[in-house]
């Protein structure tokens, strides 16, 4: 959508939000691109319940999946202008909006698990990382997992060797880039939305997506082959607008403080089992063979993929690495 489009759109929210607050209503618009079925889907609708209720009405929350209102990037950008209110972007979406330092969690490999994962965005780190969200008008209010992504192809994926050539569909990350360049295959960004189709007519020939937005989105139904990699994690930063956010009565931000809270230990709690729901789904559909690396090929992934972290070092920020490699306990050298 053009810009123009998403002033128009602010303007008529504009006109809903004044309707609202005559009403005595505070209105959040939350904005998202995946299936109401998945981790981000859900936590948004339980989000949704207790903001209502622990506000006894005075705030409604309108959730809108699968990109109803808005693509990745222009979802961003009606965040700014004010015409949503709330969003769950992947981290691998703020590189455009200048804050690039989120692609270190674009990184291949290095986190192993959803521990590594939470130390790190739950703790100082993660903290820091939002806080530079606030020069752009957003306010970052908690991270929300999804899970580990996974090569799709229409082959069978077993070495590095067998992305070469590929095109790849990826998430508007440099680091991404750089890791399907590194392989040798081509990256093709692309919004969440048109994964599916792209793969359908043959404009990208596979993705590197967790399993449940997979699933979810259809996508499996036109990929034969699926590697579970486990390359690389997907995750979210739940933000609002800053202004919004800054303007509530601040009985009603204490309030939404606390939904935001349990629904993000909601959120945290789903992720995995939702993403291992996936993985069963995909495999009995008989539709796309799902294979899992020996340990061997595992390492072979990871060898090939190693590089990327030093060539993007410069543009994340060394230090920014290190304290990453010092929390998760990751050893560039290995
Ligand atoms: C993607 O674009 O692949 C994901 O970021 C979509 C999402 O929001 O989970």
């Amino acid at each position: 959508m053009k810009l123009k489009h998403i002033a128009l759109a602010f303007c008529a929210s504009l006109t809903l939000s004044g309707a609202a607050q005559a009403a005595g209503e505070i209105v959040i618009k939350f904005s998202h691109v995946v299936a109401p079925d998945t981790p981000k889907g859900k936590a948004a609708e339980y989000f949704k319940k207790l903001a209502e209720q622990r506000t006894h009405g005075r705030v409604k929350v309108q959730v809108y999946p699968n990109s109803q209102l808005y693509k990745d990037k222009e979802e961003l950008e009606a965040l700014q202008l004010g015409a949503v209110q709330m969003l769950a972007p992947s981290l691998a979406k703020f590189g455009p909006l200048g804050v690039k330092e989120f692609e270190v969690f674009d990184l291949p490999y290095v986190f192993d698990n959803y521990d590594q994962v939470n130390k790190v965005m739950h703790g100082p780190i993660g903290k820091q990382l939002l806080g530079k969200l606030e020069g752009k008008g957003i306010k970052g209010l908690a991270y929300w997992d999804n899970g580990f992504k996974n090569f799709s192809a229409n082959k069978p994926i077993k070495s590095p060797a067998d992305l070469k050539g590929m095109k790849i569909r990826i998430q508007s990350s440099k680091v991404l880039e750089e890791e399907m360049r590194t392989l040798g295959a081509l990256p093709q960004v692309m919004a969440f939305s048109e994964v599916y189709q792209a793969l359908q007519t043959g404009v990208v020939d596979g993705t590197e997506l967790e399993a449940s937005n997979l699933y979810t989105s259809k996508s499996y139904e036109v990929q034969k082959n699926l590697t579970l990699t486990q390359h690389g994690f997907l995750g979210y930063a739940l933000i609002v607008n800053k202004k919004f956010w800054d303007g509530l009565p601040a009985d009603v931000r204490t309030q939404l403080d606390s939904a935001v809270q349990d629904a993000t230990v909601y959120a945290n709690q789903i992720a995995k089992q939702e993403n291992e729901k996936a993985v069963a789904a995909i495999k009995a559909s008989g539709k796309t063979q799902v294979y899992t690396p020996t340990p061997q090929e595992r390492e072979a992934f990871k060898k090939a993929l190693l590089p990327v972290h030093q060539k993007m070092a410069a543009r994340i920020g060394p230090e920014l690495l290190k304290a990453i490699y010092k929390e998760t306990g990751f050893n560039p050298a290995k």
